[in-house]
């Protein structure tokens, strides 16, 4: 069972900035999960909203600010704001990378970033998973490069999510835990399919999930797993 950490390990450190995810790595977890925009001069920047207003001192769509102006706001008084690229570099192999695309328009730059790491550093194709909603974005990922796994995440139908990840040959089903019982999590299993469902924080719900015999979890607490 992969202990995968939300946003870092959230629970303990301010989501998405490097100190999430080195916490992570210190509660050995399997995995990383996180999400990615782009600044408007086309760098990855690690930011679960599109506006920088929940977690910074500033206001604004990421978007619409360079990767400078970005450096200058700050997360609780003292954390920058995460490029892809440096949460690369701290994580260095130690666990596997899951990439949420919050939109479609990341595809590009991220698939550009992973197979840069994977020709010039010894990184591997095992070592990252692309995730996203919005599914024109995974089709993308896949045309771009058959190699790259990819997770397919869904809040809604189960068999749709299964259908879409057969026709782009995915790696897993990203479902809301909530979709989930011992059944479904076996029949998308028997297609080839890994399951990590999300966001599973409560001893409680960690345990009903467990039950289904899924993969992974992705959760805030990767440590409760
Ligand atoms: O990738 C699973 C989960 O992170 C999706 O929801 O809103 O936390 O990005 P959210
Ligand atoms: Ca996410």
């Amino acid at each position: 069972m992969l202990k995968i950490a939300h946003r870092g390990a959230k629970a303990y450190e301010p989501e998405n900035t490097l100190q999430a995810f080195q916490k992570a790595l210190d509660l050995n977890s399997d995995g990383i999960e996180l999400d990615v925009h782009l600044s408007v001069d086309g760098h990855i920047i690690v930011m679960h909203d599109e506006t920088i207003d929940k977690m910074t001192n500033g206001t604004g769509e990421i978007n619409t600010y360079t990767l400078a102006e970005l450096k200058s706001f700050l997360i609780t008084e003292k954390h920058q704001i995460p490029t892809l690229n440096e949460v690369f570099d701290l994580v260095d192999k130690k666990c596997f990378i899951n990439v949420e695309l919050k939109n479609a328009d990341t595809s590009k730059q991220v698939v550009s970033l992973i197979e840069e790491y994977i020709s010039q550093k010894e990184w591997d194709y095992q070592h990252f998973i692309i995730s996203s909603f919005d599914w024109s974005a995974l089709e993308e990922v896949h045309h771009l490069n058959p190699k790259i796994l990819i997770g397919v995440l869904t809040e809604e139908d189960l068999d749709t999510a299964l259908a879409f990840a057969e026709s782009i040959k995915a790696k897993a089903i990203h479902p809301d835990y909530n979709l989930l019982n011992s059944e479904n999590v076996q029949k998308i299993q028997e297609k080839g399919f890994l399951v990590f469902p999300w966001t599973v924080n409560s001893d409680e719900d960690i345990q009903k999930v467990k039950g289904y015999k899924v993969d992974g979890i992705i959760s805030d607490n990767p440590d409760k797993i």
